[in-house]
């Protein structure tokens, strides 16, 4: 008979990714985001990141109302249903296989209304960019999408598509490894880019970058 009671997850820091819900206060709003870590892994939990991505917005230092707006990586959507809150049209994405997930989530945290204009639609990094508009929105929001290596050309050159000279990118990251550093490297080369925000306890960067003028030889 074991002596120690089975624990399903003894890190207490990785528990919350086991409750079936997180809930928040953001925009004058109480949000309930289902989670549900065994079916669909990453993208069914609510990362810090996405927290502080939320709390930076709610600040105000970004103007939203009435911005084209665009979520890469928006798993449970939380970013996406706040932006959308505060004013912007957001178009909230992910891979195919989260978007049944994250459209409940948006549902149930959205009335529909015409203010609150919103889609969720499938991007994966890299593929079919033409469904989308190149340089066509003001603002791109990423939370915790920096972490698989392998990813890093296909995002570059989702950002580049997406992104005209006057679009802003917001990236909450974790940076957990060396690598997370070498995609800011790699952005660096096609965008400025600057750090606007540290969450000491969460520990979560939050960049900002916006693409370099493209180089016109004489
Ligand atoms: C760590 S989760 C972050 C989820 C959410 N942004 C948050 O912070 O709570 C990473 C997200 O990136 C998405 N993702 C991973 N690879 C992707 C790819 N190649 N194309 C599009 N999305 C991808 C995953 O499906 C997942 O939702």
């Amino acid at each position: 008979m074991a002596l120690v009671p089975y624990v399903q997850n003894p890190l207490p820091v990785l528990s919350k990714f086991h409750n079936s819900s997180a809930e928040f206060r953001f925009a004058n709003r109480d949000l309930r985001l289902t989670q549900d870590w065994k079916k669909l892994g990453v993208a069914a939990v609510v990362w810090d990141a996405a927290v502080v991505m939320c709390m930076y917005l709610e600040l105000g230092k970004v103007e939203l109302k009435g911005k084209r707006v665009i979520e890469l990586g928006a798993g449970t959507g939380l970013v996406g249903i706040v932006a959308a809150l505060l004013g912007a049209h957001v178009t909230i994405t992910d891979r195919e296989p989260a978007l049944d997930f994250l459209s409940a989530n948006v549902e149930a945290n959205l009335t529909p209304a015409p203010q609150q204009p919103v889609v969720v639609s499938e991007l994966t990094w890299g593929v079919a960019l033409e469904r989308y508009p190149a340089g066509g929105f003001d603002l791109v929001l990423g939370a915790d999408i920096i972490y698989l290596e392998d990813t890093f050309p296909s995002l570059i050159r989702t950002l580049e598509h997406l992104c005209s000279d006057a679009t802003a990118v917001l990236l909450a990251c974790k940076i957990r490894y060396e690598r997370d550093t070498n995609f800011l490297s790699m952005l660096k080369r096609g965008f400025h880019v600057e750090e606007v925000h540290y969450d000491q306890e969460r520990d979560i960067h939050l960049y900002r970058a916006r693409k370099l003028p493209t180089r016109r030889d004489l």
